[in-house]
């Protein structure tokens, strides 16, 4: 599909054509897995694979929701915004809709067509991608553009967090909003002040790497790995004034760990308090254009992730340890929530074929499932596409 196709399909379920167009990426996020919901340093770029969307205004209070991705078509009144199980991916624009129309935001009716070309369930934020889409659409059509990203980044988190009922933290919805291309951000989860590092990958380039097994987010263990740390904090605060895991540092954990009597609670904890630590160095590498200690940093990073916090599997550990005998890959890591879904690998610029074909095969053969692998650009944020149709 590219943008013809999509405002032709517009055109054939709609019965005219959409004449506004957006584009909503998918991220990647380089370091600093599950601690955006601990207050943690993350460092997530937004890729140049995500959901494109055709708009249009209607004059009603109707919201016609159609998808190149799903044949599930939804029709709701703006009035009647409520969680349905048989709406399927509907409820993400429901529950953006919803919130944004909530906090007093012009918002009427729509017809909307969504396409994405991420594949959903692979753990690159296809669920923030189509809600910032939805997001900037309201923005642009029904309040000149006046919101800013952060509002919408919010309200998009609200919608995840209270409608779908996914308590993710905010890591995801901001890279999505404020991804620029080439750099990566570095957000503070608890300030919430960011800054952009430049992508000094040097003759490296960072490979996507799918496991194809679909990484549900709600089914998933990710609300539970999100109780077992306020289990921590409410263990730790006894010992320091905190608000969250990563007001800690690693020295100080180092004194405390031994008042957490569960062992896999501690686990998590240490985790959550090393990983924040390893953005630091993670960046510094980054910065500074040492290619090679990055890559190890990822490597510590899938570790803990695998071993302390229990989030990978057999697929993404299969793939990760692929990826690592392959000569030229200098670090791996799976990204996201974990579970399923994706891993990124540092590859020299001139192996990335030969590293594709052998980790694939690797792969195949130990797991009996595909890899996919995507070369992707580092890109811009969510934003209104000129379509000349
Ligand atoms: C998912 C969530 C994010 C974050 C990651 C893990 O992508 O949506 O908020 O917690 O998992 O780092």
């Amino acid at each position: 599909m590219n943008l013809s196709n999509l405002a032709e399909k517009f055109y054939d379920i709609y019965g005219y054509k959409g004449k506004k167009f957006f584009f909503s990426p998918s991220r990647i996020n380089l370091i600093g897995e599950h601690i955006d919901y601990n207050g943690g340093y993350v460092l997530p770029c937004a890729i140049e694979l995500g959901t494109y969307g055709c708009v249009q205004k209607r004059d009603d209070n109707l919201i016609r929701l159609a998808s190149g991705n799903f044949d599930l078509r939804v029709e709701t009144d703006i009035n009647d915004l409520r969680y349905e199980a048989k709406h399927g991916w509907g409820n993400y624009p429901k529950g953006v809709i919803h919130f944004m129309k909530e906090s007093g935001y012009g918002v009427s009716g729509m017809d909307i067509l969504v396409w994405g070309n991420i594949p959903n369930g692979a753990g690159l934020s296809s669920s923030a991608s189509l809600e910032l889409l939805i997001a900037e659409m309201i923005n642009n059509l029904f309040n000149d553009g006046q919101i800013s990203k952060l509002e919408l980044v919010k309200h998009c988190q609200k919608a995840e967090n209270d409608f779908i009922g996914v308590k993710c933290g905010i890591m995801d919805q901001f890279a999505v909003a404020m991804g620029k291309a080439n750099k990566a951000i570095l957000l503070d989860c608890n300030s919430l002040d960011s800054k952009y590092i430049s992508m000094n990958l040097k003759d490296y380039k960072l490979i996507i790497m799918n496991t194809n097994k679909r990484r549900e987010l709600n089914s998933s263990k990710y609300n539970e790995r999100r109780s077992e740390c306020e289990e921590a904090l409410d263990i730790l605060k006894k010992y320091k004034d905190i608000n969250n895991l990563c007001q800690i540092t690693v020295e100080e954990y180092e004194k405390i760990e031994k008042y957490i009597d569960k062992k896999e609670i501690a686990n998590r904890a240490h985790h959550v308090i090393y990983e924040n630590q390893r953005v630091g160095e993670a960046c510094k590498f980054l910065e500074g254009g040492h290619v090679s200690k990055l890559g190890q940093v990822f490597v510590e990073s899938h570790n803990s992730l695998r071993d302390l916090y229990e989030v990978t599997g057999i697929e993404l550990d299969t793939l990760v340890e692929s990826a690592l005998e392959h000569g030229e890959c200098i670090g791996a890591r799976m990204t996201g929530a974990g579970f399923g879904g994706c891993a990124i690998a540092l590859v020299k610029n001139t192996a990335v074929d030969d590293f594709m074909n052998k980790v694939g095969d690797k792969y195949k053969r130990k797991v009996g499932k595909e890899a996919d692998f995507y070369l992707t650009d580092i890109g811009d944020g969510i934003r209104e596409i000129d379509a000349i149709i």
